[in-house]
């Protein structure tokens, strides 16, 4: 085996790895030093420019009051978060993240007995724990294009699937289904099996969601997320959307009413919510920031997939040398391959300057 296919196996190995809860673990400190100002961190999509002064401020003031329960707050939120989608509190569950619903749902799911349907890759992290609650996972290949395959989905389902699970824009490969592919999948699969459709990334480019059809379809759960946009990863704020009576039976699966994001975090996002310019302007940085890298692959002969996100997968088999370690060795984190075998890579997007700096490396290392 040639030591570039090595490489790259490696960091195939190492990316699973990455998945895997025990890296989050055990996570070296230097990987967490948020003011390191030499790393640039491109791996877990965050937004490098969030939380938005408001936002800052809201959690700062909001430390004083943590030593009481957030229930009122729990109420407000999904107020807000309603307004926000068009729908009513009761249609909303809130997590401390969107991953912990992800884990609620197929919870929900698992209850049911049976198996779920997902792309592969996608968006993984909650499968492990799906398949311990005893829900195997039947995964199905993306399409050349590198979309979701939404008819190859569908074939692989059989009386057994309670769950399909789609990430749309598809994470790692940032692409995304048209709306009237979507709408007819929800129609077939919905009416007899939960879809839980990751959302997390609709708004860098208004992909429109499909929450518009939850009181219609009980089955439908659309996650959402505080992370990307509103640049509050760190602060754990995520939610679902779903027909009331499917809320009732997720929150069932919450340990108890409270449970979710702290009263710390819900001000920062009842802020952020208010916060339009802030959200407005990543928007337009991610834009400038991945122009950027679009621009240095095509200089560089890289090819890569129109993104609807904050990352770019892009392929690396006209490129001599191994890409992450290369990004490595110039303190760039997070490139890395979601795929066995495979010359692609995804890197998220930082700011316009740490882009710069990543076309200047694979320039200079070309
Ligand atoms: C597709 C997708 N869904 C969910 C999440 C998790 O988001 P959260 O921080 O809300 O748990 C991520 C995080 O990167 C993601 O990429």
């Amino acid at each position: 085996m040639q030591r570039r296919q090595l490489l790259k196996q490696s960091a195939f190995v190492i990316a699973s790895f990455s998945l895997s809860r025990e890296l989050f673990a055990n996570a070296p400190v230097t990987n967490l030093n948020v003011n390191s100002s030499t790393l640039i961190r491109l791996g877990s999509n965050e937004n490098p420019h969030g939380p938005s002064t408001l936002a800052k401020q809201a959690m700062i003031d909001a430390v004083g009051i943590s030593n009481r329960y957030q229930w009122d707050m729990n109420a407000l939120l999904k107020t807000e978060i309603a307004k926000m989608t068009g729908h009513t509190k009761d249609h909303v569950a809130l997590g401390a993240g969107s991953s912990e619903l992800l884990g609620v749902v197929s919870l929900w799911a698992a209850y049911k007995k049976g198996n779920v349907v997902a792309s592969e890759p996608t968006f993984k992290l909650w499968m492990p724990a799906a398949r311990r609650m005893g829900l195997p996972t039947k995964l199905v290949p993306l399409t050349s294009t590198k979309h979701n395959d939404l008819n190859g989905l569908m074939n692989a389902m059989d009386q057994e699937t309670k769950m399909v699970y789609l990430c749309n824009p598809n994470n790692p490969t940032g692409t995304v289904s048209p709306t009237s592919d979507l709408e007819n999948f929800i129609k077939k699969v919905a009416s007899t099996t939960i879809v839980l459709l990751d959302e997390a990334y609709t708004d860098y480019y208004d992909t429109p969601s499909m929450s518009k059809m939850i009181d219609a379809y009980p089955n439908l759960v659309i996650a959402k997320t505080f992370s990307k946009t509103f640049g509050m990863a760190g602060a754990r704020v995520g939610y679902v959307l779903a027909h009331p009576n499917t809320i009732k039976a997720l929150n069932e699966f919450q340990a108890w009413a409270n449970a979710g994001p702290s009263a710390v975090s819900m001000q920062g996002a009842l802020a952020a919510i208010k916060d339009k310019e802030f959200v407005t302007y990543c928007k337009q940085e991610n834009i400038k920031a991945k122009d950027i890298l679009y621009q240095g692959f095509d200089a560089l002969g890289i090819k890569h997939i129109k993104s609807f996100t904050s990352f770019v997968y892009f392929d690396t088999a006209t490129y001599k040398k191994d890409v992450p370690a290369l990004l490595l060795a110039n303190q760039i984190t997070g490139a890395r391959s979601f795929e066995e075998n495979s010359s692609w890579l995804r890197i998220s997007i930082g700011t316009v300057a740490e882009m710069e700096k990543v076309v200047a490396v694979l320039k200079l290392g070309a």
